[in-house]
């Protein structure tokens, strides 16, 4: 049976339409749900996320005052530090007869050595060789002075190319930071070629020495004028072992700490090639 509505037309009575799924003016509703509706849907979420964000926030408030800024939180026992050269690369080669081969190291060494200048270093303390700095009750620590004077024919001011363009470079070795670390013995740097024969080399400081008054560092944010001690180590390369490939090899030796991990070739030593042509 058909109602007379059916019969006068469709025009009267609309069929609910696309249009009225979106927005249906006869209830109001807007995808099927009315303003109050909608509203109350918002303030539910609005409320939920802000508790999850405030639950967020509260933890890491939490967690963070347990941080000492200074210090990283979880460590097991105070990390052995590895070596590093400074240096753009681990293959250092270069002519000596033509300056372009080596400038590159040669202006990486001088922008390094900037942060050593005696102009700068004047600025430190003058510390007691051999012993500890030990100032663990200050805010604000000071720096032992390291003065790029002290790798005498390594610091570039003499010999502004190093010793690149006599064929005999200087390397600067150092030991990576390590927060708290106080190493036990007489630190010092020791480098062998490995292959072949035996190659001179000097060290400035003498010995290779690393002083014990760079020890302890506090980290970046309380120990702000800090630098790390250096050993430049100039390699007395003679025309014999000229384009030859020499293998390197620098370790810290004399201390406690280590040198030789099986798994870790940076921990206490580091490698790197030179080749010097002509
Ligand atoms: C080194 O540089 C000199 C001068 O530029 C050049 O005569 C010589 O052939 C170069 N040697 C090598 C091995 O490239
Ligand atoms: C360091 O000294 C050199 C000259 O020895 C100078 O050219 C340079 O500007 C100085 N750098 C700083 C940071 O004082
Ligand atoms: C440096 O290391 C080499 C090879 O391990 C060793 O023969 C030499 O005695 C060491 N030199 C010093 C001063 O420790």
């Amino acid at each position: 049976m058909s109602t007379p509505e059916d019969k006068t037309g469709e025009e009267k009575v609309p069929r609910p339409s696309w249009r009225d799924v979106i927005y249906n003016p006869r209830t109001g509703e807007f995808v099927g749900r009315t303003a109050s509706s909608w509203g109350l849907i918002f303030l539910f979420y609005l409320a939920f996320y802000g508790f999850l964000a405030g639950m967020f926030a509260l933890t890491m408030w939490v967690m963070l005052q347990t941080l000492d800024e200074n210090t990283p939180r979880y460590r097991d026992r105070i990390a052995n530090p590895g070596l590093v050269i400074r240096s753009t690369s681990m293959d250092i080669f270069f002519n000596r007869s033509d300056p372009l081969t080596y400038r590159a190291y040669v202006q990486h060494l001088e922008s390094f050595l900037q942060q050593y200048n005696n102009s700068v270093q004047g600025k430190n303390e003058q510390c007691v060789t051999g012993q500890y700095f030990d100032q663990d009750e200050e805010v604000l620590k000071k720096a032992c002075q390291f003065r790029r004077s002290t790798l005498n024919p390594c610091s570039g001011e003499g010999d502004r190319t190093f010793g690149y363009f006599k064929g005999q470079p200087c390397i600067l070795v150092k030991m990576n930071r390590v927060i708290g670390l106080k190493p036990r013995g007489e630190p010092y740097i020791n480098c062998t070629a490995k292959a072949g024969n035996p190659l001179k080399m000097h060290y400035y400081p003498s010995e290779g020495r690393i002083d014990k008054m760079y020890f302890p560092y506090y980290g970046k944010k309380s120990h702000q004028s800090y630098v790390q001690p250096l050993v430049a180590v100039k390699l007395l390369i003679t025309k014999e072992d000229y384009n030859k490939e020499i293998s390197i090899e620098c370790r810290v030796e004399g201390s406690n700490l280590q040198n030789n991990d099986e798994r870790d070739k940076f921990q206490g030593r580091v490698n790197f090639r030179v080749k010097v042509m002509e």
